[in-house]
């Protein structure tokens, strides 16, 4: 497969990224559009002339199966794309979805996949899929991956929630056709996501200084330039029939570990992500008393 390239770099801007592109008459949905870099793609691509639906938490709770379901069956109308941006990163200690899930895996992989599926009877043909996901990834751990085994890493679990969303991107690829869907890491930037981290962990990122201001340092980005890789993915006529792939921070095809880009971890992934769904598998036990996290 040829390397796909663009002309834009990791300093170019969604609305250069758009520039000269009419998005007049496409409906595009942008998960988590009421902050960060999903308020900043929603604007980029109305700003374009498309009719953007940004949601946020209050109409569409994507750790909810039964927020997720409702907002899909209300959905009227064609849908051209799907930006699935919301997120949640590195939960200090391990918390539980409604369905027993492990928060971030739920919010960040399963409530997309019952978006994307539930949905998909209103996607155009031509339709496309964006996965955000992130420069961290983890292997999907089938046998346990809502850490009832192994001790939980808010790392490892934030990394497989992201490598989780390559994956869909790679098993929509092969089933959907028409439709394309890539997965794109967006790069460092300064938003609400990091409201977890503790602040050594800022001041190793050298993002924070000693008396807790944040500092911008040469490798972070600004809101508009982080955007840019989601329309890039979302709209530009210069991905029209790539599908399956990932792309970086820098607006090129990006390579990631063979585990992020499976096929047969891709389709796993997809049938769990079926089965939870479909109530099959309603997910592991809760724990007697889960530990309350600020979301
Ligand atoms: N910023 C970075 O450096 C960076 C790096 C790599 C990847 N990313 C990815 O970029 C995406 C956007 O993150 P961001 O940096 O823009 O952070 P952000 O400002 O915190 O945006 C995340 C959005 O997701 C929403 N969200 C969280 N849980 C949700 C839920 N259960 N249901 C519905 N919406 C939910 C949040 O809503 P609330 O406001 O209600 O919490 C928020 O609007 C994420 O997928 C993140 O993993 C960001």
């Amino acid at each position: 497969m040829t390397r796909v390239t663009t002309p834009f770099t990791v300093r170019t801007t969604a609305a250069e990224v758009l520039h000269g592109v009419d998005l007049t008459g496409k409906r595009i949905l942008v998960t988590g559009g009421g902050s960060g870099l999903g308020a900043a793609a929603a604007k980029a691509l109305a700003d374009a002339g498309a009719e953007v639906v940004a949601t946020t938490r209050a109409q569409l709770d994507l750790a909810d199966l039964g927020s997720v379901q409702a907002f899909t069956d209300a959905w009227r109308g064609p849908l051209d794309v799907i930006v699935a941006n919301a997120g949640i990163m590195a939960l200090p200690a391990p918390a539980r979805a409604a369905n027993g899930w492990e928060l971030q895996l739920a919010t960040n992989f399963l409530g997309h996949f019952a978006l994307i599926t539930g949905l998909r009877a209103d996607l155009t043909n031509t339709a496309r899929i964006v996965l955000v996901s992130s420069g961290a990834q983890a292997p999907v751990d089938f046998d346990d991956p809502h850490f009832e085994r192994r001790p939980y890493d808010p790392w490892a679990a934030y990394g497989q929630s992201k490598t989780a969303g390559v994956l869909l991107a790679v098993a929509i690829g092969r089933r959907w056709a028409g439709i394309s869907a890539n997965a794109m890491a967006p790069g460092r930037i300064h938003t609400a996501l990091q409201r977890h981290l503790d602040d050594g962990t800022m001041r190793s990122m050298g993002a924070m200084d000693d008396d807790g201001n944040l500092l911008h340092p040469e490798n972070f980005k600004t809101l508009e330039q982080g955007a840019a890789t989601e329309v890039l993915l979302a709209a530009s006529p210069l991905l029209d029939g790539i599908t399956g792939r990932f792309f970086d921070e820098d607006n090129q095809e990006g390579e990631l570990p063979a585990f992020a880009l499976d096929p047969a971890a891709a389709d796993r992934l997809w049938e769990l992500g079926a089965q939870a769904v479909s109530g099959v598998l309603a997910g592991p036990s809760l724990p007697e008393r889960s530990t309350p996290v600020r979301q």
